[in-house]
């Protein structure tokens, strides 16, 4: 499991919808200030594919909780600026987790408060000693409601696409752009519609439209929010 050094350290939440590019961001601001980086993301994906190995249907959630009690699901810092590893019982389903199957599936695993609240307990607990960046959906208003720095990463539905598209070429998958943008704007949908913790901006979040933005401009922006609060001398994890 990850472990933070101890000191004055931020929190970082960084949330939004799919392909905002959070994941790529959230690293490098991670890397940048020698924090430890949690994709929230990969944890809702590793319940879905342990869900889609034993055929469990998505609605049917005291299956997906009998088999979440049987396994560990561990992710590891990985190098500064690289993807967390995901391991599921010791097995490193990294790459795994990306599949378009998985994709497919784990918005609709993502909507049960069961499943989220054992995953949230987890991310809690490796943020108590700060020197952490979190991306995911629900960051800044539920899982860290307290975070130094909370930004919402939102970007043009096409740019979105076209990047998950991309991804997707690289690792050999045979998709088109029009069912990536339609799986994408599907996921969306449910993520923000769900009852249970949906994907929303924190009031208050600062929101970066990345579309027409370079990853480093994004990266200088959120250290500079970080600064901006530990000059103010209110971050840190031994506030009261
Ligand atoms: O990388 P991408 O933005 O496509 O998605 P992800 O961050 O890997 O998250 C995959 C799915 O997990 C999302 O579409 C949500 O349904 C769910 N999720 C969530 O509900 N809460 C989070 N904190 C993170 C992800």
């Amino acid at each position: 499991m990850p472990t933070a050094r101890t000191g004055r350290r931020c929190v970082v939440a960084v949330d939004g919808p799919a392909g905002a590019g959070k994941s790529t961001v959230a690293r490098a601001v991670a890397a940048r200030l020698g924090y430890i980086y949690v994709d929230t993301g990969a944890m809702y994906r590793a319940v879905a594919l342990l869900a889609l190995r034993h055929r469990i249907p998505p609605d049917a959630v005291s299956q997906i909780l009998a088999r979440l009690d049987e396994v560990e699901i561990r992710l590891e810092p990985a190098a500064p600026g690289e993807p967390n590893r995901v391991y599921l019982d010791g097995e490193d389903v990294t790459d795994a987790i990306r599949e378009p199957e998985v994709n497919a599936h784990v918005s609709e695993i993502a909507r049960h408060a069961a499943v989220r609240e054992r995953l949230v307990a987890l991310q809690r607990a490796w943020a108590r000693e700060g020197g952490i960046v979190m991306d995911g959906r629900d960051i800044g208003t539920v899982v860290l409601p307290d975070a130094d720095v909370k930004v919402f990463l939102v970007a043009d539905v096409d740019v979105r696409a076209k990047r998950r598209w991309r991804e997707l070429l690289d690792k050999g998958h045979a998709v088109t752009l029009e069912e990536v943008r339609r799986q994408l704007i599907a996921r969306d949908v449910q993520d923000r519609t769900r009852a249970e913790s949906p994907l929303r901006k924190a009031d208050d979040a600062v929101v970066i439209d990345t579309s027409d933005m370079d990853i480093p401009a994004v990266v200088d922006e959120i250290l500079r929010l970080c600064r901006e609060r530990t000059a103010r001398g209110e971050a840190g994890t031994d506030k009261a």
